[in-house]
């Protein structure tokens, strides 16, 4: 059973240093939120890319900041009091009596399990160095979403290569924040999930964090369970999530076909209690750094586990998400008389979501990788991806033809306006508000396109008879094709 709140009466030591491997999308802002709310307490981000860390250092205002998340310059105000950003590592790691390890832990590439296991070699590296220089006893919290039984793996590294006499607890505290809302998950989590060893020491060391989140999470919201519990939480919370989203996708494709409205099926289904209206939300696909990881995480621990039943079962959400983006690639092309050659698409947004710069595993790289393929002039823009990301994401790292061949097909344009101008079709790959037809000028944008002009929307944010008063012809996700309609 977890064991709730109790623990604030277990034996433990105040933390008053704690520092942070990795300064991404995870450590950087979780750790700015524990900063920002315990001001007795010296945190301290560390990341092997000198780069990023001045870039942390240095930003004075939030454009200048290596990710784009709303309300996190705020949090950042204890920058130079009681936050800090470091690329020496060593020092942070000495100084620290508990370590967040929040490094990147992409899917395999290449050996056993590529492309379903974790790739846990920065988890490792750090966890190696933390055993090579820590001088003194070091709660180490593994903070990256990882595969089950990765902290049993961190303490024997820990245990083999610390010095005589230091002394390494391990916790599992998996993060639970969403990326465009993060700040906001962070000062008000549903939970926060602390995972020990069910000893003296473990209850001890989960008992001394628990204290640092009571800084401002309610104690009944902090919960503590075994290490195995609390990464394995982790994979299912995002299995479950994105079940939820590839669910409602299926279904998709049966409005689709027969006439019924997903938002309205998602209204009427979310209604029940049980089910609950949230990730209900049908889209041209979900993506992120997690919800395809952890699936593909779960599907190795099963198969692992020679469960080859429940491995199937978690796949399939994998599957039903790739089938939605080819799905819906296939609806553009039949729709513009099942041909692309020589057209132009505009791609409105590039993120995996709104309100992030991040791109990772996001639905538009598919589609704009069919749209080339199909040799179509792509313009995409993007509020918040940089440039160079989306050349990094159209292209085979070190293979210099890709990129040229990229640049064939690709521009990437300054606002919708530009990227709309002359084009065939427009294709709503992300959600922004700023690509809502109550913000943009939709009857300026219909004017300088190629006429029929269509507009694809992949993610249920317009409003189709207000568009179709215009001209535009427009197909939804989830919703009747034109040539079903029953009007
Ligand atoms: C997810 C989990 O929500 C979070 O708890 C975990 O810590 C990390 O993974 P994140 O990937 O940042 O967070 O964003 P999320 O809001 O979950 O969205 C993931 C993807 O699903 C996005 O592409 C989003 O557009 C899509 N989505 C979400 C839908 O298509 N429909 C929905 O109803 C909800
Ligand atoms: P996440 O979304 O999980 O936060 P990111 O890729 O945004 O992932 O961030 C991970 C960060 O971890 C990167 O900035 C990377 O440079 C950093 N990193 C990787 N290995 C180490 C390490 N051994 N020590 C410190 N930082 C590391």
């Amino acid at each position: 059973m977890s064991r709730p709140v109790s623990d604030q009466h277990v034996a433990h030591k105040k933390i008053t240093k704690v520092c942070c491997l990795g300064a991404g999308y995870v450590g950087s802002p979780t750790s700015a939120v524990i900063a920002h709310k315990s001001g007795d307490l010296q945190v301290t981000i560390a990341d092997i890319s000198t780069e990023r860390i001045s870039r942390w250092i240095n930003a004075t205002n939030e454009k200048e900041l290596p990710i784009y998340e709303p309300g996190l310059f705020d949090v950042l105000e204890c920058r130079g009091r009681n936050l800090h950003f470091t690329a020496d590592i060593d020092k942070a790691i000495e100084e620290a009596d508990l370590i967040f390890v929040s490094v990147n832990t992409p899917t395999k590439k290449k050996g056993m399990g590529a492309g379903f296991a974790a790739d846990l070699g920065y988890v490792e590296s750090a966890t190696r160095r933390i055993a090579k220089v820590a001088t003194s006893d070091k709660i180490v919290v593994e903070k990256s979403t990882v595969p089950c039984r990765t902290a049993q793996s961190m303490r024997k590294i820990l245990e083999a290569n610390g010095k005589p006499g230091v002394h390494f607890d391990i916790l599992s505290n998996p993060e639970f924040l969403a990326e465009g809302t993060a700040i906001k998950d962070l000062l008000s989590p549903d939970r926060v999930l602390i995972g020990s060893l069910d000893n003296d020491r473990g209850k001890s060391a989960a008992a001394s964090l628990a204290e640092i989140y009571a800084n401002w999470v309610p104690r009944e919201r902090i919960i503590t369970t075994n290490v195995w519990s609390s990464e394995l939480s982790k994979l299912v919370a995002n299995a479950l999530l994105a079940q939820r989203i590839s669910s409602i996708n299926a279904v998709s494709a049966i409005c689709e076909a027969t006439g019924a409205d997903v938002d309205e099926v998602a209204y009427a289904c979310g209604l029940d209690t049980r089910i609950g209206p949230k990730f209900l939300k049908a889209s041209v696909g979900f993506g992120g750094s997690c919800f395809q990881k952890d699936i593909l995480n779960l599907v190795y621990l099963s198969e692992s586990l020679h469960l080859p039943e429940v491995a199937a079962y978690w796949k399939q959400v994998v599957d039903m998400n790739e089938y939605q983006k080819s799905r819906f690639t296939k609806r553009v092309i039949q729709s513009l008389f099942n041909t692309l050659t020589g057209k132009k698409i505009a791609l409105f947004g590039f993120a995996f979501k709104k309100d992030t710069g991040d791109t990772r595993e996001s639905a538009a790289i598919a589609l704009a990788k069919n749209f080339v393929q199909e040799q179509c002039q792509v313009s995409i823009y993007d509020p918040k991806v940089e440039e160079q990301q989306i050349w990094l994401d159209l292209s085979e790292p070190g293979v210099d033809s890709s990129l040229t061949e990229a640049k064939k097909y690709v521009t990437i344009a300054k606002d919708a306006f530009e990227a709309a101008k002359d084009a065939d079709a427009i294709v709503i790959a992300t959600e922004w508000d700023a690509f809502k037809d109550t913000e943009l000028d939709y009857e300026k944008i219909y004017e300088q396109m190629n006429k029929p002009a269509f507009i694809f929307d992949g993610r249920l944010i317009l409003d189709s008879k207000k568009l179709e008063k215009m001209g535009f012809k427009v197909e939804v996700i989830g919703k009747t094709r034109s040539e079903l309609s029953f009007e």
